[in-house]
């Protein structure tokens, strides 16, 4: 198979600690303005300062996000913030309920019940969960292949880390298909437009981008009764 676009001229890395503030830096640019809960809920990096910087800071310590660069100029093209998930450690997005903001609590509650949609632990009995929490392409460089490849790589990551299960809370349409494609199911939908907190719509249905629904998906790292790789897994390997 001969090399494409993005092997020849990009390099993937797992994350460190060191590109954090340059992720949210890129994400600032390319995840806000073109995902569909921050344009459906008017929110920008502005918005989700708070919370964010520490996040990313935990999740780029994971073990298994990766960043993709320019070869020539170093310039971040695509990011995948991934944690490791346990069933006593079993959601990622805490950090957004601090934020005194109301729509970033919009924010938080709907991920919360993304992410509590689904018992992944009981359904597939499985103790380490990879969870891909936020994927971002540019623009410049989408639909050359480039998420795909950020998906297996932290995937290979996470078998490393022991982790026997993938889920993802894909929010947007090119995120569900780009997770199709790779073998990942759908095992809950949240269509934006009826999702109500307290009796309130939440969603500007004009801002969603085209997307009707968000979709929790999982696909399994390693068959059942086959011990995985890894027997590292934290939540924090490189502290
Ligand atoms: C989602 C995202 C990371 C995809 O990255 P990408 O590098 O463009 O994706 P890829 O080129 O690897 O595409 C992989 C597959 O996804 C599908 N896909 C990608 N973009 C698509 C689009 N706009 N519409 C429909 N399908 C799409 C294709 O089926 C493709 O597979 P194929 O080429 O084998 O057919 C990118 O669109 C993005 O950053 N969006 C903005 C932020 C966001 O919404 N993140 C996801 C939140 S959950």
């Amino acid at each position: 198979m001969g090399a494409n676009f993005e092997e020849e001229s990009l390099v993937f890395n797992t994350m460190t600690k060191a590109d954090g503030e340059e992720v949210v830096a890129f994400m600032a640019s390319h995840f806000y303005p073109r995902e569909p809960l921050s344009t459906g809920l008017h929110m920008t990096y502005e918005d989700n300062k708070e919370w964010i910087h520490g996040s990313v800071r935990e999740w780029s310590q994971s073990g298994a996000s990766v960043v993709a660069r320019e070869k020539t100029s170093g310039k971040i093209v695509g990011t995948l913030l991934a944690t490791v998930l346990t069933k006593e450690q079993s959601s990622t997005f805490d950090e957004a309920i601090t934020s005194p903001k109301i729509k970033v609590k919009t924010l938080h509650t709907v991920l919360s019940v993304l992410e509590e949609a689904v018992d992944f632990y009981e359904q597939y009995d499985v103790t380490k969960i990879l969870e891909l929490a936020m994927i971002t392409v540019s623009a410049e460089y989408a639909g050359r292949g480039i998420g795909k490849k950020l998906v297996q790589i932290a995937e290979r990551n996470g078998k490393e880390l022991g982790c026997e299960l993938a889920t993802a809370q894909a929010t947007a349409i090119p995120s569900q298909k780009m997770l199709e494609r790779l073998g990942y199911e759908s095992q809950y939908t949240m269509d934006y437009e009826s999702f109500e907190i307290a009796g309130e719509r939440v969603f500007d249905m004009d801002r969603m981008l085209g997307t009707p629904s968000a979709k929790v998906m999982a696909k399994r790292l390693v068959e059942p009764g086959t011990k995985s790789s890894g027997d590292k897994c934290s939540k924090n390997p490189n502290p």
